[in-house]
């Protein structure tokens, strides 16, 4: 029987973690070929080339070095580039993960070219469509075949949605895997006074008065204790283009390689940020976590996790640090199945429905 052909998609900062367990678990299987697909969405060294390097992900086997541009103009390209792809090699399964212009562009060419479609970390919703990610999200999920959540909250939204039950399978948090994996290497230490931000989503940075106002916020928390800024090239431009005043307690950074952030963080006394993951990681890592965002599609963080949303209110930023530094930290619960297996669940899905796979669109 020949092996069954599986694209892995990654293309952005957010996807190297995701794909890097996924990788390792389809590759011990002998029965399955993956090949893996660069997008370019992300291209910087920094920004790319490092999480390969250090989460031990072979080079990609096609790069279609896309690189930055409008929302239409970059899904556009993905999409023209990543066609010729699949009719060049005819995969029987393309996996795509998160929620960035790479995994929708690429989920929507496979689904028109009948071949089936994998989305991991399926199911998460903000219900906030100003944000493009969400768009991403409910788009990818509409058209996939497979739908991997890591929390069974997002189990909830999909069948609401209609996505028949059986297509829904609930494996855990992949991101945890990339942490448990690369927590071993971590080198025992101090907890330190400081915290730790990040910051990049269009709606925070894009602004000047909100920039300005989260900045102000952050300012002031900086005359307590010190703020590492590990900062997106976007956000280094912006603050640059509207002039805004960091105080001297704000250090900014180049944006840091997955243990460089991990090491840093876990010894922070609490987290400041806008990303995605980050809430994830410091929930499982029990470290108190900021969200500069009114909502977010990892409502699992808030619930049984460190998050609280301040959205980008610098009262509510600053008060809440002020809570922290105080003492008033909020415990985690249990988090269901973020346990470092989720890949070799995800891998044991596909490996059982093997025979499914083959003939699709046949
Ligand atoms: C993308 C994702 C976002 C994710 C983030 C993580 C979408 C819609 N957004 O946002 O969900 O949280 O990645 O970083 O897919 N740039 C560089 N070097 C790079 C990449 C980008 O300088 O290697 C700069 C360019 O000016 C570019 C801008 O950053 O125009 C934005 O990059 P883009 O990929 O469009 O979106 P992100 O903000 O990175």
């Amino acid at each position: 029987m020949r092996k069954l052909k599986i694209v892995l998609v990654v293309g952005a900062r957010p996807n190297f973690m995701k794909a890097a367990p996924i990788c390792r678990e389809l590759g011990k299987v002998k029965s399955i070929e993956v090949m893996l697909v660069h997008t370019g969405q992300h291209y910087d060294h920094e920004m790319s080339e490092t999480f390969f390097q250090e989460l031990g992900i072979p080079e990609p086997d096609v790069n279609l070095g896309v690189g930055s541009g409008s929302h239409a103009f970059q899904t556009a390209e993905i999409m023209k580039r990543f066609e010729a792809v699949l009719l060049k090699n005819a995969p029987d399964l393309v996996i795509v993960v998160g929620d960035v212009n790479s995994t929708i562009a690429c989920a929507l060419v496979a689904a028109k070219l009948r071949i089936k479609v994998a989305h991991v970390e399926a199911g998460l919703r903000s219900f906030d469509r100003s944000m493009p990610e969400e768009i991403n999200r409910i788009l990818t999920d509409a058209i996939s075949d497979y739908l991997f959540t890591s929390c069974i909250e997002a189990n909830h939204n999909l069948k609401r949605e209609g996505i028949p039950a059986n297509k829904i399978f609930f494996v855990g948090n992949v991101m945890i895997d990339t942490l448990c994996y690369e927590l071993r290497k971590i080198k025992k230490g101090n907890p330190g006074d400081y915290a730790v931000l990040t910051l990049h989503r269009p709606s925070n940075v894009d602004d000047k008065i909100t920039l300005q106002g989260i900045i102000s916020g952050l300012n002031k928390i900086a005359e307590y204790l010190t703020i590492y800024f590990p900062a997106h090239p976007r956000t280094v431009k912006q603050i640059k283009k509207f002039r805004l005043e960091l105080h001297e307690n704000i250090k900014i950074m180049k944006p840091l390689g997955y243990v460089e952030l991990l090491e840093l963080y876990m010894y922070s006394r609490f987290v400041l940020t806008d990303s995605g993951g980050l809430q994830e990681e410091a929930s499982y890592m029990g470290i108190p976590c900021l969200t500069l965002r009114n909502n977010t599609e990892r409502r699992i963080t808030v619930t049984h996790g460190t998050n609280i949303l301040t959205g980008p209110d610098p009262e509510r930023i600053f008060e809440e640090a002020r809570n922290i530094i105080s003492g008033r930290i909020k415990r985690k619960k249990k988090l269901a199945l973020w346990d470092g297996f989720t890949a070799k669940r995800i891998t044991r899905i596909i490996s059982k429905n093997k025979a499914n796979l083959f003939n699709y669109g046949k």
